[in-house]
């Protein structure tokens, strides 16, 4: 079977998807569309002149798909995910999937009720070093962890206006948000503080500078995961910590896993590419017709999700947040 593929969204990372896909010989990129037609152009042209739209609508009405790579900014979703649904278009859509959980919340229920394949970029999930730090920390008791997403602003138009990226947590620290799910289980409360006032006269911009969000989970563990993006000349930091009795692990962003333990320091770097797997799991995943494959569906993805829109809202309100989904 050849998995028809059509991509909502041109930019940065529909074309990393673009690279991935290009190297199945199983997949063929039938459709692009794009507000800016010259992106969905330029992507057609990569794969050898696949067809041309400047809505999703119409590209979901003319093309027979088996799946859709939906790319746009988190606050540019309309239906591309629920009519996708309705249509029995399998669905791969890019992290943050919305700024608005209810409307999350009807994607997700869309995408169970049409019983097809989603995934959502959570590419960390697929990385070998996290396979074996997933193993690791299995059996050894973790009482605390720290996570940290502290770098520069991304130079995309609509990252630094909070209506149209959700700010920093939910754009960007949601990677670590979502792997703390993945190794510690759910999150039962958040606690956030942000500050603003280092990022000055840039236009548009609306987000917070910096926060901290504590997090507890039904297990027991305590997390605090910080943000930034004001850093200049500054070497970032991406990732968590992880403190087991016995060991504390350090899982530096898609590059390594170091294992310190009182007389011995073990580091693993990351020796395959995530982005492939994910990609070619959710190609899989389609072909076989099973959800279950995907390690980031979007049932589970929702709920990372509605943790970082909840540290959203702590920094509003003042006051802890306990989850309900
Ligand atoms: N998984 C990851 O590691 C990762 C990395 C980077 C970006 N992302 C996510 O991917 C998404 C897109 O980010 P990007 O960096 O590619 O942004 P981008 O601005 O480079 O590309 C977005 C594209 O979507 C188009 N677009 C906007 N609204 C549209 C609509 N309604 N229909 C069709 N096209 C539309 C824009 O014209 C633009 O070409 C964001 O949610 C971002 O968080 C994920």
């Amino acid at each position: 079977m050849t998995v028809r593929v059509g991509m909502v969204g041109c930019g940065g990372i529909a074309n990393w998807h673009a690279g991935h896909l290009e190297q199945f010989d199983d997949v063929k990129v039938v459709a692009a569309c794009d507000i800016i037609v010259e992106r969905a152009e330029a992507m057609a042209e990569r794969f050898g002149g696949a067809n041309v739209y400047d809505n999703h609508t119409e590209m979901y009405e003319k093309e027979d798909l088996d799946a859709v790579f939906i790319c746009i900014p988190p606050g540019a979703h309309t239906d591309s995910e629920t009519a996708a649904a309705e249509k029995g278009i399998n669905i791969f859509v890019e992290k943050p999937m919305t700024v608005c959980l209810d409307q999350a919340r009807e994607v997700r229920d869309a995408i169970e009720k049409a019983g097809i394949v989603s995934a959502v970029g959570f590419q960390d999930r697929y990385l070998d070093i996290i396979d074996n730090l997933h193993s690791f920390i299995k059996d050894r008791k973790v009482g605390l962890f720290t996570g940290a997403w502290i770098g520069g602003m991304p130079p995309v138009h609509w990252w630094r206006v909070k209506a149209e990226s959700g700010g920093q947590i939910v754009e960007q620290n949601i990677h670590n948000f979502d792997l703390a799910r993945m190794l510690f289980g759910e999150v039962e409360t958040v606690y956030a503080q942000a500050g603003t006032g280092i990022m000055v006269g840039i236009e548009n911009y609306d987000v917070e500078d910096y926060s901290s969000v504590m997090l507890t989970f039904e297990n027991g563990v305590i997390g605090n995961i910080i943000t930034g993006d004001y850093l200049k000349g500054a070497v970032p930091r991406n990732g968590l910590e992880i403190y087991c009795e016995d060991a504390r692990v350090e899982y530096q962003l898609r590059r390594a896993v170091i294992y310190h333990s009182r007389y011995n320091v073990k580091e693993e770097r990351r020796a395959i590419d995530q982005g492939v797997r994910s990609d070619r799991t959710f190609i899989n995943a389609v072909k076989a017709n099973d959800p279950t494959m995907v390690r980031s569906p979007y049932r589970d993805a929702f709920r990372s999700l509605a943790v970082t829109l909840a540290a959203n809202k702590s920094f509003e309100t003042g006051k802890p947040i306990k989850m309900t989904y």
